[in-house]
């Protein structure tokens, strides 16, 4: 049995992770600062983990002393790093926030392993919770069928509502599905950028005190306990929330935005297999449905789910900076190193999400 310690354990991936190793006999400890805007009921959830057994310390991952005292308490093989600022809009009003958290919290984390190391707790693995945003616009073909990275769209081509992703030359380009093995990142917002430094900072840190990371970039994680009350992420817990006060959805673009949603129990089942594997893989693995769905279907979906009119969404032409246009995972790497594969269908997660959101709200 491992000991694994989850920062940001508390959070709507972290939580159920930190339950699904616990349920299977792990020792597990977690270590969250219980960001109020993520936490509207922060006792309940300390709570819950605490009568699963889960160790709980609250604390902030820019604290070096507090971390290093967390790892020694729960004795860590293992740890999985979810602590973290996850809203792309926001991270352009705060960015030396996002810096703070993501990249010097990730900074304390490996100054803090090795703290630990020198009182007797050795860890030997580290997951990170990486992003699909490192990707930027992502993976595409040109005219002659070449796979390059497109550049960031321009605000004046989307303000002229030409939302295609193009290369340098300004030529359109056709999105295909991204691979760590083959895309190159080229992050297209601070959080993006934030997530990628997280990627280079633990390979660069561990490696020389022999400690393995592993790296999973996630896409568009939903699903049942995602943040009703955090206005920055989730696109699919905002909508149920809008609707669910009445609101009509702003669709941004011309709806044709596409995102690869992941339902959280899969995610957690890819970390939860990347704990228990002898072998850590060598490769970042990309985690997603390996499906696209454009963000207009899924809003007809919800509205549908919900027995709401139709006439519920407006597509408004609006765009934001650092929104890309496609998003999608190439999963065949996760599926064959973890032997793994997402297990909730599109339709089937919208419906446990809109019957929470019911519920909840
Ligand atoms: N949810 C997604 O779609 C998605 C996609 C790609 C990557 N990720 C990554 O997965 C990880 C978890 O995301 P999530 O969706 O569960 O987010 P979440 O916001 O629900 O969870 C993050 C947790 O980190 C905690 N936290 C924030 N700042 C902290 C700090 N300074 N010190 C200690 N704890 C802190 C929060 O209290 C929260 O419990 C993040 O690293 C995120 O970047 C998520």
């Amino acid at each position: 049995m491992l000991n694994v310690l989850i920062t940001g354990g508390a959070g709507f991936i972290g939580k159920r992770l930190a339950l699904s190793l616990s349920g299977a006999g792990h020792g597990v400890a977690v270590f969250d600062n219980l960001q109020p805007q993520v936490h509207p009921d922060p006792e309940g959830t300390v709570q819950e983990l605490r009568q699963a057994g889960v160790r709980f310390t609250v604390g902030n991952v820019l604290d070096g002393a507090a971390l290093t005292e967390a790892i020694t308490a729960a004795d860590a093989d293992m740890i999985v790093h979810l602590a973290a600022e996850t809203g792309t809009g926001q991270s352009y009003e705060l960015p030396t926030h996002y810096c703070d958290v993501n990249v010097t919290g990730t900074a304390r984390l490996i100054e803090a392993i090795r703290a630990a190391r020198n009182k007797g707790t050795e860890v030997r693995r580290v997951l990170l919770a990486g992003s699909r945003a490192v990707y930027g616009e992502g993976a595409c073909r040109d005219a002659i069928g070449r796979e390059i990275t497109a550049v960031p769209r321009l605000s004046a081509d989307l303000a002229a509502g030409d939302f295609a992703p193009k290369d340098t030359r300004g030529c359109r380009l056709d999105p295909v599905p991204s691979r760590a093995s083959t895309t190159v990142p080229a992050p297209a917002s601070i959080y993006a950028s934030t997530k990628l430094m997280q990627e280079y900072l633990l390979r660069q840190g561990l490696e020389q005190s022999g400690v393995e990371a592993a790296i999973l970039r996630l896409q568009n994680v939903y699903g049942v306990g995602q943040s009703l009350y955090n206005p920055y992420t989730g696109v699919l817990s905002i909508f149920a929330q809008q609707l669910l006060d009445g609101q009509t959805l702003n669709i941004y673009e011309d709806g044709e935005i596409t995102r690869d949603f992941v339902y959280v129990t899969d995610v957690v089942a890819a970390f939860h297999r990347l704990c228990e594997l002898a072998d850590v893989p060598n490769e970042t693995l990309d985690i997603g449905s390996g499906q696209g769905a454009t963000i207009f279907n899924v809003a007809c979906m919800m509205i549908a789910e919900l027995g709401l009119d139709k006439d519920r969404l407006k597509i408004s032409g609006q765009f934001r900076p650092g929104d890309i246009r496609f998003a999608v995972a190439d999963i065949s790497a996760a599926e064959r190193v973890l032997g793994w594969t997402p297990k909730v269908s599109l339709s089937d997660g919208i419906g446990a999400l809109v019957n929470w959101a019911r519920e909840t709200a």
